[in-house]
């Protein structure tokens, strides 16, 4: 039995225990730490009334409140459904501009297509649609093959150069390594096209050279992209006077995809995606170029 003993310095007593030549002071528990703790048995009493907390053997004690958290979940996904049903079938239904004209609706496609879009289309467009090299960028509101909802739903329902039928067709010969053109025709070409959107790369030392380009241009290139190089969607021949390039619009570039040829491919969506699914996509990523988020 330990002995009372005071502390020298406070003055306390102390539990009398030793622990390597350490005493312990033998004080009250602090009024704070005592409130809290009955404070607490309190509520955790109250709450056992409340609310469903001992487990039984077959069931539980349930408590006056008669609160069932599964049950709440439960009504809370028939409201959701319910809800999906309703958008749903208004989606389905509607034409493109009424659905557009409808806000609610419109931000269901935004969150719903935003989602399809990440899990079935960023892996080539990017997450952003922004695309990348090869990839053609969704937000600029330029297209290869149109813009607005429904030719968007044509893209997605026959995909480019894919297994559909009916797939769209996008075919920029090799002219180099077909040997259509030869060497110099080439990086001629290249370069008048260069010029078409930049005017800085055409200078006086190589005016000749955008002069023979141009020739060439005209007799091969016009077919596809137009006589003033400003594509033609009909067979996806993207315009060549602007800034915005799928492969590039550098010299090197240009010069590569003149001579090797371009094929992009996209799956069909057809029967991956419902007609709905494609429907949602179709406006969102229309909404991508017009509403630039
Ligand atoms: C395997 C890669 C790949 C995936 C996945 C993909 N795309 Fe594409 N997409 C492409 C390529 C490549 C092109 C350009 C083809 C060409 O050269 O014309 C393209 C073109 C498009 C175009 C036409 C753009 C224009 O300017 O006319 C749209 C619209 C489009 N994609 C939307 C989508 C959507 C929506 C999805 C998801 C459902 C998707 N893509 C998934 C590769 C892909
Ligand atoms: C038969 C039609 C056709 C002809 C002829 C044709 N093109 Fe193309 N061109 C296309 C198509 C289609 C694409 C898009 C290919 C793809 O992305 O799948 C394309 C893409 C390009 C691109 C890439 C643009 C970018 O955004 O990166 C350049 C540059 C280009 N063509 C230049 C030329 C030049 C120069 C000629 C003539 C020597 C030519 N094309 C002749 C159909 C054609």
């Amino acid at each position: 039995m330990a002995v009372e003993e005071r502390d020298p310095v406070s003055g306390q007593k102390t539990t009398g225990h030793e622990w390597n030549g350490i005493k312990e002071l033998d004080t009250a528990v602090p009024l704070g730490v005592l409130i809290f703790i009955v404070v607490t048995h309190l509520w955790a009493l109250v709450w056992w009334i409340l609310m469903p907390t001992w487990p039984l053997i077959t069931t539980h004690t349930r408590g006056i409140l008669n609160t069932d958290q599964r049950k709440i979940v439960e009504q809370d996904l028939v409201a959701a459904q319910a809800q999906r049903a309703a958008w749903m079938k208004a989606i389905e239904t509607g034409t493109f501009e009424e659905i557009q004209a409808n806000e609610d609706l419109m931000k269901v496609v935004r969150s719903t297509g935003h989602q399809l879009f990440g899990d079935n289309c960023a892996a080539c467009h990017g997450a952003d649609g922004k695309g990348r090299a090869n990839y053609p960028d969704l937000t600029d509101d330029d297209w290869l093959w149109g813009g607005g909802p429904e030719k968007i739903a044509e893209t997605l329902r026959l995909g480019i150069n894919s297994r559909h039928q009916n797939t769209r067709v996008a075919q920029m010969p090799a002219f180099g390594r077909d040997a259509m053109l030869d060497r110099t025709q080439v990086t001629n070409v290249a370069t008048y096209v260069q010029s078409l959107s930049n005017p800085a790369a055409s200078t006086p030392q190589n005016v000749a050279q955008i002069q023979a380009g141009r020739e060439v241009f005209l007799t091969t290139c016009a077919a596809c992209h137009g006589e003033d190089g400003k594509g033609n969607r009909e067979v996806g021949a993207p315009n060549l006077t602007d800034q915005f390039w799928v492969y590039g619009g550098d010299l090197q570039t240009l010069i590569n995809t003149i001579h090797g040829g371009r094929q992009g491919h996209m799956p069909t969506w057809d029967e991956r995606l419902t007609p709905a699914e494609i429907k949602i996509l179709s406006l969102y990523v229309n909404s991508l170029g017009v509403e630039k988020p």
